[in-house]
């Protein structure tokens, strides 16, 4: 049988999210039933980004279901130091560890790693790429906060150039009926024209663009925030022109349905003022934990472990 890899949220269809999101619910109400359930299995996070949300959720994701962790935390501690390959780190990698997740700054890493290994792969962010298993937090997020997937109005604010959540959550969201996005950024960091035309445009999805976060406000139902990515820009001075475009504070949320629900990869820098963090309507603190339910949920199907 070929190994299951999980490279863009599009490798799953609406039918296996949808398992994937009722199995973590009955984590989260039954955690001690799959206390063992990958017990003596292995799981190997290969990291040569940052990382601190994503790569220990895999991590508790693992241990909560019994098995255990082989962690590579920086490029600098691994042999791709001595100019080892994705391919040949994968190989090596499939010896030790059950499953792989790995976060790589090159768009495509992942995908390569999976072609290369005998065991299965999960993305767990590439380059400016994908990042499939945030969006699963973020669906499950949604999931709790708004009830359904359809017919909600969807803010995205900040990066949407280099924000690779953005991406991958457009393509779970364009799947669903009804739904419409209204972007919001900053001119330099519009929606790439690929997504706009290949996702949104091909399947008929309503979207507007704003530079105004202020008057897109009253008419959201999900408000997306982004960091804008540092890490992803040529040059200081256009980072530091564009870091403070978008600051979501009390005082805006004023003009905010009562029931938004606000979201937000994290980290966060400056986009989200901390007062907001004890509105009712702050969500961003609940995904980082739906995120590790759903990596839990993906760790299963990818073992193919029946619980
Ligand atoms: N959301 C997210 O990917 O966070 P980390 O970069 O901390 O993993």
């Amino acid at each position: 049988m070929m190994k299951r890899s999980v490279i863009d949220i599009l490798d799953l269809t609406l039918e296996e999210i949808e398992g994937l999101l009722d199995t973590a619910q009955d984590i989260i109400a039954n955690p001690d039933k799959y206390a063992r359930a990958c017990a003596r299995k292995k799981l190997a996070t290969l990291f040569f980004e940052p990382s601190t949300r994503t790569r220990l959720s895999f991590e508790a994701a693992m241990y909560e279901l019994g098995g255990s962790v082989l962690s590579v935390t920086d490029a600098a501690s691994s042999s791709a130091a001595k100019g080892e390959s994705v391919a040949d780190t994968a190989k090596t990698v499939s010896c030790y560890a059950d499953i792989i997740a790995m976060r790589h700054p090159k768009e495509g890493a992942a995908l390569v790693a999976a072609h290369s290994a005998a065991i299965p792969v999960i993305n767990a962010g590439d380059g400016g790429h994908c990042h499939p298993t945030q969006t699963m937090a973020d669906l499950l997020t949604i999931r709790r906060e708004k009830g359904a997937f359809s017919d909600l109005t969807i803010g995205l604010c900040g990066d949407l150039k280099f924000g690779r959540t953005v991406h991958s959550l457009i393509n779970a969201m364009a799947r669903y009926p009804g739904n419409r996005f209204v972007l919001i950024s900053p001119e330099e960091l519009k929606l790439p024209s690929y997504v706009k035309k290949d996702v949104l445009a091909k399947n008929g999805i309503p979207y507007t663009q704003t530079t105004s976060l202020e008057k897109a406000m009253p008419e959201l139902d999900v408000l997306y925030m982004t960091r804008v990515q540092r890490e992803r820009f040529f040059n200081e001075e256009d980072y530091l022109r564009l870091k403070d475009s978008y600051i979501l504070d009390m005082q805006k949320l004023r003009t905010a349905k009562p029931d938004l629900c606000v979201m937000h990869p994290l980290p966060r820098v400056n986009e989200i003022a901390v007062e907001v963090d004890d509105d009712p309507r702050a969500c961003y603190f609940k995904q980082v934990l739906n995120g590790k339910y759903m990596r839990m949920a993906l760790i299963l199907k990818l073992l193919e472990v029946e619980v």
